[in-house]
C-alpha cells in the first residue's frame, strides 16, 4: 500500500488504516480510494477483525478527491474510470467502520466520513463540502448524506456556498458522535470501538446493516429487514451465549460464530 497505512492489530479486535498522504492533506487519488477499498475487503473476512477506524492526520482527514488527478480529465475519462463503483464497495462493508477525524474533512473527506458509521473527531476538525468553489458539486453521497444528517436548509447552505462547519456545530446537527481534544480522537475513537467489539460480531453487523437499510426503504420494508436479522441471530451461539451469561449474571464471551 503505497498511500494508506493498515495496522490489523491495533488494539484487541480493532484494525487501523491511516492515509498517509500529509503532503497533500491526504487528497484521495484513485489510487488512494482503491487501496481502501482492497484493505476493507481483506479487514471484513477477517474473523479477528471486528471493529475498523478510518483516520488521517492531526491536520487532515483528508481535503477532498484529489483535485489536480481531476482537473483535465472529461466526461467520458470520469465515466471510464468510474470511481463510484469504488465508493459502493467501501459501502458494502459489513464491518462497523469509526471515522476517527482532525483537521479538514472537505468534499470527499467529508463524503468518506460520512460512509463511515460514525465520526469521532477532534476539536480541530472541520467538515464541508466546497466543491461548488471549483466549479462543480459533491458527487460521492455529500448531497444526499449531509441533508439526511443535517436537514435540507443546513445542507444547501453547506453544497451552496462550500463553507465549513465546526466540529462543535456537526455534533449539533447530529453528524458526528462525538468532540474530544486533538490529543485524544485516536484514542477516544479506539474506547468507542472497543466497546463494540466486546459484543457479538454478527449481531454488531446484521444491526449495522438494518440500521443502513433504514435510509434506503420505507419503514414496513426496513420493519421487515429489522425482523428477518433478528431472528437469524437465533441461530448463532452468541445469542446462547449472551442471554445465558445474563441469566447466569456473568460477563458473556462472544466468539462471533
Ligand atoms: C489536491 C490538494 C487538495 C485536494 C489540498 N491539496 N487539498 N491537492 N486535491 N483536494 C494540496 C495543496 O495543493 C497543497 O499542495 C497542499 O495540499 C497543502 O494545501 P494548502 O492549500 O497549501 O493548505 P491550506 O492553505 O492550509 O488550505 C487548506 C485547504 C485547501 C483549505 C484544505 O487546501 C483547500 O481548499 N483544498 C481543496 C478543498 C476542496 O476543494 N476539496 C474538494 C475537492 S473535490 P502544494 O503542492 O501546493 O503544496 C471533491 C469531489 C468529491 O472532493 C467527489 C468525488 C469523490
Amino acid at each position: 500500500m503505497e498511500f494508506i497505512k493498515v495496522n490489523k492489530t491495533y488494539a484487541k479486535h480493532i484494525a487501523l488504516i491511516q492515509l498517509n498522504r500529509p503532503k497533500e492533506l491526504n487528497a484521495l487519488n484513485l489510487q488512494l480510494m482503491g487501496e481502501i477499498r482492497d484493505s476493507l475487503k481483506e479487514l471484513d473476512q477477517d474473523d479477528e477483525v471486528r471493529v475498523i477506524i478510518i483516520t488521517g492526520d492531526e491536520r487532515a482527514f483528508a481535503a477532498g478527491a484529489d483535485i489536480k488527478q481531476m482537473a483535465g480529465k472529461s466526461t467520458i475519462d470520469m465515466w471510464k474510470v468510474d470511481q463510484f463503483s469504488t465508493w459502493d464497495q467501501i459501502n458494502k462493508t459489513r464491518k462497523p467502520i469509526i471515522a476517527a477525524v482532525s483537521g479538514f474533512a472537505l468534499g470527499g473527506g467529508c463524503e468518506l466520513a460520512m460512509t463511515c458509521d460514525m465520526i469521532v473527531a477532534s476539536e480541530t476538525a472541520q467538515f464541508g463540502q466546497p466543491e461548488i468553489k471549483i466549479g462543480v458539486m459533491p458527487g460521492a453521497g455529500g448531497t444526499q448524506r449531509l441533508t439526511k444528517a443535517l436537514g435540507k436548509a443546513k445542507a444547501m447552505e453547506l453544497v451552496l456556498t462550500g463553507k465549513f462547519i465546526s466540529a462543535e456545530e456537526a455534533l449539533g446537527y447530529g453528524l458526528i458522535n462525538k468532540v474530544v481534544p486533538v490529543e485524544v480522537y485516536l484514542k477516544e475513537a479506539v474506547s468507542l470501538a472497543s466497546e463494540i467489539a466486546s459484543m457479538s460480531p454478527i449481531a454488531v453487523q446484521m444491526a449495522k446493516e438494518a440500521v443502513k437499510r433504514s435510509f434506503e426503504v420505507p419503514l414496513e420494508e426496513g420493519l421487515h429487514f429489522e425482523r428477518k436479522n433478528f431472528y437469524m441471530l437465533f441461530s448463532s451461539e452468541d445469542q446462547k451465549e449472551g442471554m445465558n451469561a445474563f441469566v447466569e449474571k456473568r460477563k458473556p464471551d462472544f466468539k462471533g460464530r
